[in-house]
Formats: structure tokens, sequence, C-alpha cells
């Protein structure tokens, strides 16, 4: 009993944008992936939120870190500060008196290259795993969306995350076609501050683009009635005169400035297809493809998709929690898991 005291088991999505961890079944974390870091001493001084609420508004003595760019890990050290932190922060900041011995499953891009897992496994390490799985994220996705990934029967999952967008056919427990695409939600985030700099002359940093994309985000000029969001008013400053400027948002007009980030996605959904064997192909026909990852918030997306494709596309049930709820039951059957590596 004493020896179960100090064993912990966390299931990790350390996501581009946001990290989740779960923990006995039930979500303990649920943080932007960024870190404050002061400039003198090199060390954390934010994780998380309060970080993510000093960044773009520094001074000189401290800078704000996104540990991860397009789904792997940028920032080694930064990562695994990032990694410590929140593990504290799940431990509700108290230090044990016998470190626990942690077992841990993290989601890792399909399109990590041998160096990229290998920076994953350090820095989990680092932060104190002891017995660590990884497990690639559409893999973690489709379960945690529910989907039977051991029948010998095609699913397939696109997953949107702010660095990646992560498409794969999986059947017999393991992934058959896939392709990660770095055209995701920090992409179309910075389509917006383009187009408000040159459409309306306005300067904006990424968290007013993240919350015109929140607010206004479509990929349709059309939307149902009742779906309809109400534009949203910026204010910002005018990049000539550097006077303040207010302006109004639509909807519409974010569809077109995306057009181009979402009709990659796309292509490469069309890609995939393209490379799935005939009988897989049948089952993904009749079953439909399943969207997560924060993209696929965007208004209108299952709807565009399933007119471009010709094939029904479905919205996950709390898409922004698929790959963390899929590590959970991963981290479940450590023993019997053939898509888990170690
Ligand atoms: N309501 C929304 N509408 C549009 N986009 C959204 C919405 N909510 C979140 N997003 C976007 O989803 C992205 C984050 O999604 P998610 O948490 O799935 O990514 P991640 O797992 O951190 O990244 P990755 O999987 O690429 O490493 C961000 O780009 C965010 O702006
Ligand atoms: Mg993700």
């Amino acid at each position: 009993m004493a020896f179960s005291l100090i064993r912990q088991e966390l299931a990790i999505d350390l996501g581009t944008a946001n990290t989740v961890i779960f923990q006995n079944d039930k979500i303990v974390l649920d943080e932007p992936s960024i870190v404050a870091i002061d400039n003198k001493s090199g060390k954390m001084v934010a994780v998380g939120k309060y970080a993510q609420m000093m960044d773009e508004k520094t001074n000189p003595n401290i800078y704000t870190v996104r540990p991860l760019r397009d789904g792997v890990i940028a920032d080694f050290n930064a990562a695994e500060m990032m990694i410590t932190g929140f593990i504290k922060m799940v431990n509700g900041n108290r230090t044990h008196l016998f470190t626990p011995s942690l077992k841990m499953v993290v989601g890792i891009s399909k399109g990590s290259t041998p160096v990229e897992v290998r920076a994953v496994r350090d820095s989990c390490e680092h932060a104190g795993a002891h017995d660590l799985f990884l497990i690639h994220e559409p893999m973690a996705s489709a379960i945690g969306i529910g989907l039977d990934v051991e029948a010998p029967k095609g699913n397939m999952v696109v997953d949107i995350g702010g660095g990646t967008t992560e498409i794969a056919v999986i059947s017999l427990g393991g992934i058959v076609e896939s392709e990660s695409v770095r055209t995701a939600g920090n992409e179309i985030t910075r389509d917006i501050q383009e187009y408000m700099a040159v459409q309306h002359n306005i300067r904006t940093g990424f968290k007013t683009a993240e919350r015109i994309k929140f607010h206004v985000g479509s990929v349709l000029t059309e939307l149902p009635a009742d779906e309809e969001p109400v534009p949203i008013v910026i204010h910002g400053k005018n990049i000539v005169t550097s006077h303040p400027a207010e302006t109004e948002i639509t909807y519409q007009e974010i569809a077109l400035c995306i057009d181009k980030s979402i009709a990659k996605i796309e292509s490469s959904i069309l890609h995939v297809l393209e490379k799935t064997p005939p009988e897989l192909y049948s089952d993904i026909v009749e079953n439909g493809i399943w969207l997560a990852g924060g993209g696929s918030l965007l208004r209108g997306i299952a709807q565009r998709f399933t007119d471009r494709v010709n094939i029904q596309f479905h919205v996950a049930e709390d898409p922004l929690k698929a790959v963390a709820r899929g590590t959970c039951t991963a981290l479940k059957n450590t023993d019997n898991c053939a898509y888990l590596m170690r």
C-alpha cells in the first residue's frame, strides 16, 4: 500500500497550443503550452494560463516561449520546464517526500522524425517519467473519439490542432496511411493577422487574431441563419498613422481570408484517400470521417469537407480533448496495446 501511494499514472496530450492531462480517468490539467522565463536567471516564472497572460506583453527581463512548434518540440529546455511545471500543478504544487514512480503515456505527431521523438522522450524522462509510452496522436484521437481501432475496418480521422493537421486511416490497431501537414490553427490565425493588416490597416497581435477566430471563425461564406455569429468589433493600431483604430469583422471575411489554408487541408485529405486501399475506402465511405482538434470548431467545417470530398464528416464530441482521452484509454491497457511505443 505504501508503495502504491507514491505511484502516479498520467496520460498527456502535449500539444502545440494546449496541454491536456488525464489522471484516474479525469482531466486534471488543461493549459496553454507556454512558459514565461526570467531572462537573467533562466528560471521559469510562470507556466500555462499565467504565462499566456504575459505573452506579447513582456519587458526585456522576461520572455515567453511556446516549446512546441508544428506539433514537435522546438525548444527542449523550455519543454522540460513546462512539463515539470504541469506535473507540479497536477500535484497541487506540493513536493513529495518521495518522488512518485511516474508512468506516462504521451501523444506524438505521426510526422515526428526520430530526433523529434527522442526530444519528447528525453523531456518527459527529465521531468520524472520512469515508465514512458508514446502513442501517435491520430491513433489517440481515434481511440478518444470511441472508434474501434482494432477492428479489421477502415477508420479515418482528421485532427486539426494548433501546429499540425494529422490525417490518418486506421485499421487493425495500426495506421495504414497518414499525412501530417503544418497547416492548422496557428496558420489560420496568421492568415487573420495578415488580413487585418492588408484589408483593415490594423496591426493585431496573435491573441486578438485568435479572439477573432473564436468569435467569427467560419469556413463557409453562407451559414444557416441560426449559426451566424454577430460581427466582432476590434480595436487596434492603424499601421500607417499609429492612431487608435476600430473596425467590425464578419464571419464572411474570415471564411474568405482562411480559404487557402482550408483548401490545403482538403487537398491533403484527398491525397490520403487516394492512397487508401479500396476495401478500407469503402468502410470510410460507410462510416464517415471524424474531425477532432480545436480547428474542427471552425463553423461549417464538417459541411464544407463533406461537400468537397463527398464523404460525410462528423465533428467529435469535445474535439479538444480527443487525443488526451485516447491516451488515457491507452494508459489503462499498456500491457496489451499494439499501438503503444516504448
Ligand atoms: N472555437 C474555436 N474556433 C476555431 N479554432 C479554435 C477554437 N478553439 C480552439 N481553436 C484552435 O484550435 C487550436 C488548438 O487546438 P488543439 O488544442 O487541438 O491543438 P494542439 O493539440 O495543442 O496542437 P497540435 O495537435 O498541432 O500539436 C488553436 O489553433 C486554436 O486557435
Ligand atoms: Mg493536438
